[in-house]
């Protein structure tokens, strides 16, 4: 199966930056990598997916109102978005995004056939409890949902304190809770997911980390954009 890439562009790029990045995606070459890119969405407009996939950052949990300033899943749909990522850790904490607003937003993405890219992890490294965290987030973001599948459905593990700190976590720890996820979902709905890590994911650990995962969810690093393209070239 091929591993998946995941670029999360954040708000970090104009639109200048934009389509120089997005020059550069034409030598993206590799076809055992399933690349997702994720940019403002803004700019989806400008992304043409013939060898990689557009993600969006963000949706909201219906598809048309009075909502200022949301984007609605079939706005999105109409920007040939596939992915969606939901509850990334930026968004619980400066939006208040809640495990209910996330049950919503998934709900939404499924009824259009969006996949989600679900975010989980604990807040701190030194948690006694950092499997009840990823139980409840799980269990709130997928309560009531009986129909999931596996074209639904991405989930990514990124312990927060991990994010954007230039210091992952053990391979053996992202080996652990990978494999806790898979079994959990296996149980309840019958079908091993795709799981990825996430958090200071580089071109110094990449290759290793990938060997406990399916796939990888990168910020900084993506922003680094030759050196980007070259390495998961090489992967
Ligand atoms: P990072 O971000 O690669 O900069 O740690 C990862 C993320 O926010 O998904």
């Amino acid at each position: 199966m091929k591993k998946v890439v995941v670029a999360n562009m954040k708000m970090q790029l104009t639109k200048f930056e934009v389509e120089e990045y997005i020059n550069k995606l034409d030598d993206f070459k590799s076809n055992d990598i399933e690349l997702i890119v994720c940019p403002s969405c803004l700019y989806l407009n400008l992304f043409n997916s013939s060898n990689y996939s557009i993600g969006s950052q963000n949706v909201f949990y219906e598809n048309r109102g009075k909502y200022t300033g949301e984007i609605s899943p079939i706005q999105l749909k109409d920007y040939f978005v596939k992915y969606v990522i939901v509850g990334h850790s930026e968004r619980r904490r400066y939006f208040n995004e809640t495990d209910d607003i996330i049950n919503k937003k998934i709900k939404v993405c499924i009824d259009n056939d969006l996949k989600v890219i679900l975010c989980i992890g604990e807040e701190n490294e030194n948690s006694s409890s950092i499997l009840n965290t990823l139980d409840n987030q799980i269990e709130l973001a997928l309560e009531n949902i009986c129909n999931l599948l596996p074209e639904n459905i991405i989930f990514a593990y990124e312990p927060v304190y991990a994010i954007g700190t230039n210091k992952s976590i053990s391979n053996k720890n992202i080996s652990y809770i990978v494999d806790y996820i898979k079994e959990k979902i296996n149980k309840k709905y019958n079908f091993i997911p795709t799981v990825l890590y996430g958090g200071s994911v580089n071109e110094n650990n990449i290759k290793d980390i990938l060997l406990y995962c399916d796939g990888v969810m990168i910020g900084d690093f993506c922003l680094k954009r030759d050196k980007f393209i070259e390495t998961i070239n090489l992967l």
